[in-house]
């Protein structure tokens, strides 16, 4: 009774033995690896444990549109032809990760003479991409006390690009409150959208600015730029309206002036049907043209 008990827990146990050694199994040193654009990177595929001799090795990439062949039959295949390699037994290594290979891969072992014939493991693979030159919209120039936007936008950077602004190359804190510098400046900094406002500018905020777009592949940044603050001064205002109606009404006033003389002198000049004749008769200028002459004429009249 001892003796078939025995043989039969040491056959469960050879079964067991059997059936985890005709297994294959992947494991990887990375499942969520990451790199920089134009930089090498391994999506790492190990083979823990396999009996099969010749494995059937596929690496799949899955995006939105479903899953790619990228090594197939012993082959790489689409986009990453020219820019991947196989690493014994499994491992992926891409030598020159461009934006688009951001996604899933999957390695896929079949292993035909294993008892567990199948396995897989899944990477997921981010490159980063580093911020271009962000572009920047600066006032030239504010009305003391109004409101004024600066912007900063940069769209190549992955993951997204987030912002800091800086004022006669010092930071600007995201909360005014918090430093000594700004804390009177009516601002708020929005770090997500590179958006500087300004709720009310006062003479202070005046300056050079310019934005730093950074992720965590690098940072770039656009051009300072100088925004001015002015006075909208009411006085000033005032004076220079007076100033404006003053001028109107001289030149009101001359425009009316003319057409009086105009009007008055004219219907003396319909009456002489030929004005050559006052001209010479008058004998005031020979020399000049008619027109002048008459011009002439006239004006002497007046005076
Ligand atoms: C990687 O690819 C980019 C663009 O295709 C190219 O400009 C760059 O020289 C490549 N770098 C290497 C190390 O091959
Ligand atoms: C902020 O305003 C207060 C009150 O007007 C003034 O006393 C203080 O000096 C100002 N601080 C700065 C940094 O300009």
């Amino acid at each position: 009774m001892a003796k078939t008990r025995l043989a039969w827990l040491l056959t469960l146990l050879s079964t067991h033995c059997f059936f985890s050694v005709l297994a294959v199994v992947l494991k990887t040193n990375n499942n969520s690896p990451w790199t920089n654009e134009f930089d090498k990177i391994e999506l790492s595929c190990l083979i823990e444990s396999i009996s099969t001799i010749n494995p059937r090795i596929e690496w799949k990439k899955i995006t939105n549109d479903g899953p790619s062949y990228v090594y197939f039959d012993k082959k790489i295949s689409g986009d990453l032809e020219k820019r991947a390699v196989i690493r014994e037994p499994a491992t992926l290594l891409i030598t020159n990760a461009t934006r688009s290979d951001t996604a899933k891969y999957r390695c896929e072992v079949t292993a035909v003479d294993d008892q567990k014939s199948f396995d897989e493991i899944v990477i997921d693979l981010v490159v980063r991409v580093k911020p271009v030159v962000p572009k920047c919209s600066v006032p030239k120039s504010v009305p003391f006390g109004k409101s004024a936007e600066l912007s900063c936008v940069e769209e190549e950077g992955f993951p997204k690009s987030q912002y800091q602004w800086f004022k006669n190359r010092e930071e600007i804190p995201n909360d005014p409150k918090i430093s000594s510098k700004f804390s009177n400046s009516s601002y708020t900094l929005n770090i997500d959208t590179g958006t500087l406002r300004f709720i009310a500018v006062r003479k202070e905020d005046a300056g050079e600015y310019f934005c730093r777009a950074k992720n965590d592949a690098g940072h770039a940044e656009c051009p300072s730029q100088m925004m001015e603050v002015y006075d909208l001064d009411v006085m000033g205002i005032v004076m220079g309206v007076v100033v404006v109606v003053i001028v109107l009404l001289c030149i009101a006033v001359g425009i009316c002036c003319a057409y009086y003389k105009r009007g008055y002198f004219s219907s003396p000049k319909q009456t002489g049907n030929n004005y050559k004749v006052p001209a010479k008769g008058d004998g005031v200028d020979y020399v000049r043209t008619e027109d002048e002459g008459d011009f002439r004429h006239k004006s002497s009249f007046v005076i």
